[in-house]
């Protein structure tokens, strides 16, 4: 275990995996076999190797999840396992996704209910497909066509396996499925595990949460019809290790889903430990007509044996690749201004403009206006579902101001919610079944609105003919698309009430179609997911939105918290992070530079009322966003090692390596100093230990004694010894560029 402040050179995991990678490639093994003589399937992602294989009852076994082990005749054929005749075999074997039914006691992968009242489910294997990196097993009921078909995907750049699982109804009548989860990942039996799991509240979001796992099931899960900010669906398990440890096994997972999802972590009487995920069973009901098939969402999951740093960092970078929108090519993102924070609902032509004069001179690259330009939005009571542009505030339209934003040299974004309609509204009273009820009862509001029913595909088809309506008649770059509160009354009257429980999955499914054809049709487009801060971030909607706004807390040592805790799970390339006026949230107010350099941990963004702003304030925020400019690609593509954290004392250190480690960027904060203590050096990680790195400031702190003198040191020097921060009093920041020089 290590400190935050002491560390070895470690080998970057971008050069293992592309050395075992190779490996793998030179023995000429493919990513996914089957070896017939053991009837077992063997999935190599890099340096994870994933087992499992077909016992003597035709069931689908788990055999192993885990660090690289090449050599297959290690692995047998597995066989059933049963410890009484009050714990069955069903229950003690680890079936790789099990039907309830023969005695299963634990999580099942499915539930169904046929129409004959038969409940009963007992999945064996039929048949298999491997093409490239993807394998399909399929599963058939014992005796009825209830079929459930396996996709697992191998990404052998990080390591991450992806499960789904699509469940076929070929028999001639309707079932129900009560519940449908994406897959059971199996750790190694035993126990002394930790969860580590993300929770939190409106303006309080992304805390990490760390438990002891014991026998019996934790839950995390959303039941709201949405992501969720009270959890988010990633988790990781380790053994034994260090806070923010760089060492150690770490299996970790996040589901792809944006609507009600469950992760259900067991521990079993055996001390299996079980990971099972997918669409939330509670309230779940979905009707499968004859030949009707339902995907579950993927779930993702990883191991690495270089703790949960390294467990985030494969995450950070399967994410740029594998899940944004634009994978690799995702580039960085521009700084952004938004007049939310400055005007609330009072915008209008000209206030805007005078805004984004000031934002363009401070060398913000988007502009955003975010909610009260449509319909008869002057406060939040009115206007939500009608997306015309409000002529009292906008006489011409947006084209005025779209075009001023353009010749400042920006792009021009704008908010939208369009899931929401307020009953003060046009399309409310003209539709006023298009929101999700139960009939005849009354409809729960929340900031006064309500929500569209999406899963009906008429007010799908409304929701997209408006926004391709205006991003096709405005030169739109981007798209917020906020979501201000969950569902109540999930109701859908207009269908038989066997189909209304549907609702749950096409709700979400008609919100993804709509992104996917609006960014089809408009190429260049870039969505925010926002709800009311981080409640939808997950990879599913990552699929399909270019970043997220993680929190409504803006203030800056809220923040830092916020942001810690963000990105175990998810990439600093998506996380937004503004800086604001003060006193903000706490009515606490910290320094400008203090606020700049936290949110430059992230995507920046300006969200202060400029016009309030001194000549001096404009003059260093202008230095700030040059100097975050010069480390962007660093911060939000590079390598990420979090030092010190903010909830364990008064210091807070993250320190950003770029993948060729030719720059590095070190962000440290102190609260308070107390008793006249000076900190002690901190300990950098991921730089070349043979290379020399020219230092220079991106404070504005005078470069004295104890400071960063000499202004070059080497890559080792920096890893062993550490380099000494010149932190005092309150609210102190700094910040520190390594950019890799001739000796
Ligand atoms: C909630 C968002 O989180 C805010 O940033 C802002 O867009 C408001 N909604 C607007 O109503």
């Amino acid at each position: 275990m290590k400190s935050a402040f002491s560390s070895a050179a470690r080998l970057s995991w971008g050069l293992i995996l592309v050395v075992l990678s190779s490996l793998t490639a030179a023995m000429g093994q493919a990513p996914i076999r089957f070896v017939k003589t053991s009837k077992i399937f063997i999935l190599d992602a890099g340096k994870v190797t994933y087992v499992f294989g077909i016992n003597e009852q035709n069931i689908l076994q788990h055999i192993y999840w885990g660090g690289h082990v090449g050599r297959e005749e290690d692995f047998r054929t597995p066989s059933t396992e049963e410890w009484s005749s009050f714990d069955l075999s069903s229950t003690t074997t680890p079936q790789e996704y099990p039907g309830w039914g023969a005695g299963l006691y634990v999580e099942p992968g499915v539930k169904v209910t046929f129409p004959d009242g038969n409940r009963d489910l007992v999945l064996h294997y039929v048949s298999h497909q491997i093409a490239g990196n993807t394998l399909t097993v399929t599963l058939k009921d014992v005796q009825r066509a209830l079929l459930a078909h396996l996709h697992y995907t191998v990404y052998p750049q990080t390591g991450i396996l992806r499960r789904e699982v699509t469940i076929e109804n070929r028999t001639d009548k309707a079932v129900v499925l009560e519940s449908a989860q994406s897959a059971a990942w199996y750790l190694p039996q035993g126990d002394g595990y930790r969860l580590r799991y993300l929770t939190g509240r409106w303006a309080g979001e992304w805390q990490l949460t760390e438990e002891p796992l014991h026998t019996g099931m934790k839950v995390l899960e959303s039941r709201r019809g949405s992501t969720s900010v009270q959890a988010n669906p990633w988790f990781a398990l380790d053994r034994d290790g260090n806070r923010d440890s760089e060492d150690g096994s770490v299996w970790f997972g996040a589901l792809g889903w944006s609507g009600s999802w469950r992760i259900s972590v067991e521990q079993t009487a055996q001390q299996q430990v079980r990971v099972t995920g997918g669409f939330n069973p509670f309230d779940f009901g979905y009707r499968l007509g004859a030949g009707e098939s339902l995907t579950t969402p993927p779930f993702y999951a990883g191991y690495t044996d270089g703790g949960i740093g390294e467990a985030s960092r494969i995450l950070h970078a399967f994410e740029r690749t594998e899940i944004l929108p634009r994978g690799s090519g995702s580039g960085t993102r521009p700084v952004l201004y938004n007049s939310w924070y400055a005007t609330g609902f009072k915008v209008d032509e000209a206030g805007q403009k005078a805004l984004a004069e000031k934002a363009a001179r401070m060398g913000v690259e988007r502009f955003v206006v975010d909610d009260g330009w449509f319909g008869q939005r002057n406060d939040d009571h009115a206007g939500l579902g009608d997306w015309n542009v409000n002529l009292q505030k906008f006489p011409n339209g947006l084209a005025p101001l779209i075009r001023h934003v353009k010749d400042l040299g920006m792009d021009f974004g704008l908010w939208v919610e369009p899931e929401m309609v307020n009953p003060d509204s046009n399309l409310y009273r003209q539709h006023p079944d298009w929101v999700m009820h139960f009939e005849g009862r009354p409809r729960t509001e929340a900031r006064n609105q309500l929500v569209l029913n999406l899963a009906r595909d008429d007010v799908r088809d409304y929701i997209f003919d408006s926004l391709d309506h205006l991003v096709t008649v405005n030169d739109i770059s981007f798209l917020k698309w906020d979501y201000n509160r969950n569902f109540s009354e999930p109701g859908w009257p207009e269908v038989p009430p066997e189909q209304q429980k549907n609702l749950w999955v096409r709700y979400t499914q008609n919100l993804y179609d709509i992104l996917d054809e609006l960014r089809q049709k408009h190429p260049r487009l870039e969505i925010e997911s926002c709800a009311g801060g981080g409640g939808r971030v997950d990879l599913g909607i990552l699929r399909r939105a270019e970043q997220v706004w993680p929190s409504d807390n803006t203030e800056a040592l809220d923040r830092l918290t916020i942001q810690r805790g963000f990105t175990y799970a998810y990439t600093p390339h998506i996380m937004m992070s503004w800086v604001n006026d003060v006193p903000d949230f706490n009515r606490r107010s910290a320094p400008l530079q203090f606020r700049f350099l936290m949110a430059m941990q992230g995507s920046l963004g300006i969200g202060a009322d400029l016009n309030r702003w001194q000549p001096e304030d404009l003059a260093e925020a202008k230095r700030m966003i040059g100097h975050y400019k010069s480390i962007r690609d660093t911060v939000q593509n590079g390598l990420l090692y979090r030092l010190a954290s903010p909830g364990t004392g008064n210091v807070s250190a993250s320190e950003y390596v770029s993948e060729n480690k030719s720059q590095a960027v070190l962000f440290a904060f102190l609260h308070s100093q107390q008793f006249g203590r000076t900190l002690p050096a901190v300990v950098l990680q991921g730089l070349d230990g043979n290379a020399t790195y020219a230092l220079s400031r991106l404070d504005a702190k005078p470069n004295e004694k104890n400071s960063i003198l000499p202004l070059k040191l080497s890559g080792a020097y920096l890893m062993e010894h550490g380099l000494p921060l010149l932190l005092e009093g309150d609210y102190d920041s700094t910040a520190i560029k390594f950019d890799r020089t001739p000796p």
